[in-house]
């Protein structure tokens, strides 16, 4: 089932640290999907609040990125590796040992996804797993088109991610063109789904994922396959919804 929550990014962040600092209560050794980009960082700082006023244990928790950028250095500062210490790892306490990112090293790639998953698997799954969503109704780096069976595996990022992301960059052309990132079935069983999604650019993918028809054109509208989804949008990213 999709429960949608209208908040602001401010309200929607406080929502799900409630909810995060409540399970990871309950178990230390609870398994979080994370997501980097922009919309979980008010979700992170939110948590990492909670950690220091109520003393959450985060230190063994254990945590699995959704991708990584191929073929991009792991210490630039753009590369997923780096984002999520910086943006999770550092502020939220995680012990880096347990926190996973899919390797993109090219002389690695080929087994990259099988190990991935092996590593998920042995971590008996991942128990609440964040998500943004992309322009163009991604999750994780599944462009449209891609498999809603899919697992974690090399894919071609289209123009419009690349445009998206180019922000983190100093120029378009250093955005990676390959990633490596969990699947839609990789997603698909997580626990629990929370997405956010946030600004009028999101409106469209918001709905489509939604409301839209289950359609590998729109792979976030996978989630509505998913027993317990909760997507947190502000107004104006939910402005397409019915
Ligand atoms: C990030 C990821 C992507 C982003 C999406 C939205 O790990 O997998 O699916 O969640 O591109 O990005 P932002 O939040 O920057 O708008």
């Amino acid at each position: 089932m999709t429960e949608v929550v209208i908040q602001s990014d401010a309200d929607a962040a406080a929502t799900a640290a409630t909810l995060l600092a409540d399970r990871i209560t309950r178990d230390p050794e609870l398994v979080l999907g994370l997501a980097t980009g922009s919309s979980p960082l008010h979700l992170y700082r939110a948590l990492a609040e909670r950690v220091t006023r109520d003393g959450i244990p985060m230190d063994r928790l254990r945590a699995f990125a959704l991708d990584e950028y191929a073929g991009l250095d792991p210490e630039h500062p753009q590369s997923y590796l780096s984002t999520i210490r910086r943006e999770a790892v550092e502020p939220l306490g995680l012990d880096p040992e347990r926190v996973h990112v899919p390797d993109g090293s090219l002389e690695r790639l080929p087994t990259a996804g099988e190990r991935y998953e092996e590593a998920i698997a042995l971590a008996g799954g991942v128990d609440v797993q964040i998500l943004g969503i992309g322009t163009d109704g991604h999750i994780g780096f599944n462009e449209p088109g891609s498999s809603l069976a899919s697992r974690t595996r090399i894919k071609t990022l289209t123009a419009q991610t690349r445009r998206d992301n180019a922000r983190f960059f100093d120029s378009p052309e250093q955005v990676p063109t390959h990633c490596v990132t969990q699947g839609i079935g990789t997603i698909l069983a997580a626990g629990h789904l929370l997405l956010f999604a946030s600004g009028a650019h999101k409106a469209d993918a918001v709905a489509r994922a939604v409301e839209g028809p289950v359609s590998a054109g729109c792979p976030a509208s996978a989630i509505q396959l998913h027993p317990r989804v909760t997507v947190f949008v502000d107004e104006a990213a939910a402005s397409r919804l019915e």
